[in-house]
């Protein structure tokens, strides 16, 4: 290939690797945007920013092209979840969580309809372990629930699950070819761990099963956010 083609080749964003938006402000996420340039072309928005300015930056990066996540986690009575999930379709958004109770899944599926807007269901919060499961009173371990609500989520209807790097396969097993497995704690070899305690570089959770990454302070708070992002998508392109 020639070097100019490599080149372009080599910055080309690559549409499974997602980069959250963790900032407090608008102007927070729009200026880690502008510097990410072409080198990321899905970011999702969490709770951090929907407490501000979430769906006015949801609806401008749909404006200018991107793919948007909004993780948002619902968690309602039916009526409100569909409502809310319609609303969310309506602009134009590409993924979507919900808690994965079937009640819950099951709403936001009819409040989809026939948008292109993906359901994934939020299995079990990683952040709950065995112990924390039985206090809220739960028989069974954080391995067997994650088991039972990821094929919930497909008897309900979601599109895909998240899963930690330790799941994904789990997911990729039960739900085929198709399923969306999106993937956070993602830490490549060079950069920090942070607060991810059980992390998995790009390559291991794609070859796990992971159809999408979410990699955020890596990238976002590196010196330079744009190599950051193109190191991540050089190593995600070894593995297809
Ligand atoms: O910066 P970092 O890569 O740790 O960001 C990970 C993102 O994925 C954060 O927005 C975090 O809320 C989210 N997330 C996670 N672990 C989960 C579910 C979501 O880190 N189990």
């Amino acid at each position: 290939m020639a070097a100019a083609a490599l080149a372009r080749a080599e910055t080309r964003a690559d549409p499974r690797l997602i980069v959250p938006l963790d900032f407090p402000t608008a102007e927070a996420a729009r200026a880690a945007v502008a510097r990410l340039g072409q080198a990321v072309s899905f970011y999702k928005v969490g709770l951090e920013l929907f407490a501000t300015d979430g769906m006015a930056v949801a609806r401008e990066l749909k404006a200018a092209g991107r793919q948007v996540f909004l993780d948002w986690k619902l968690h309602d009575i039916p009526t409100t979840v569909q409502k809310a999930t319609a609303a969310i379709a309506g602009a134009g958004c590409d993924f979507l969580t919900v808690h994965g109770e079937p009640q819950v899944m099951a709403a936001a599926v009819r409040g989809r309809a026939g948008a292109p807007l993906k359901i994934l269901a939020v299995t079990v919060l990683t952040s709950l372990d065995d112990a924390d499961l039985k206090e809220m009173g739960y028989a069974e371990s954080a391995r067997a629930l994650v088991e039972r609500r990821i094929r919930q989520a497909i008897a309900a209807g979601c599109d895909g699950v998240i899963a930690s790097p330790h799941e994904a396969a789990l997911a990729r097993r039960l739900g085929g070819p198709e399923f969306l497995v999106v993937t956070p704690g993602v830490r490549p070899d060079w950069s920090a761990k942070n607060d991810q305690a059980r992390a998995a570089t790009p390559a291991e959770a794609l070859q796990a099963g992971a159809s999408h990454i979410v990699c955020g302070r890596p990238i976002t708070a590196a010196d330079d956010p744009h190599a950051a992002a193109l190191r991540v998508v050089s190593e995600m392109a070894r593995i297809r």
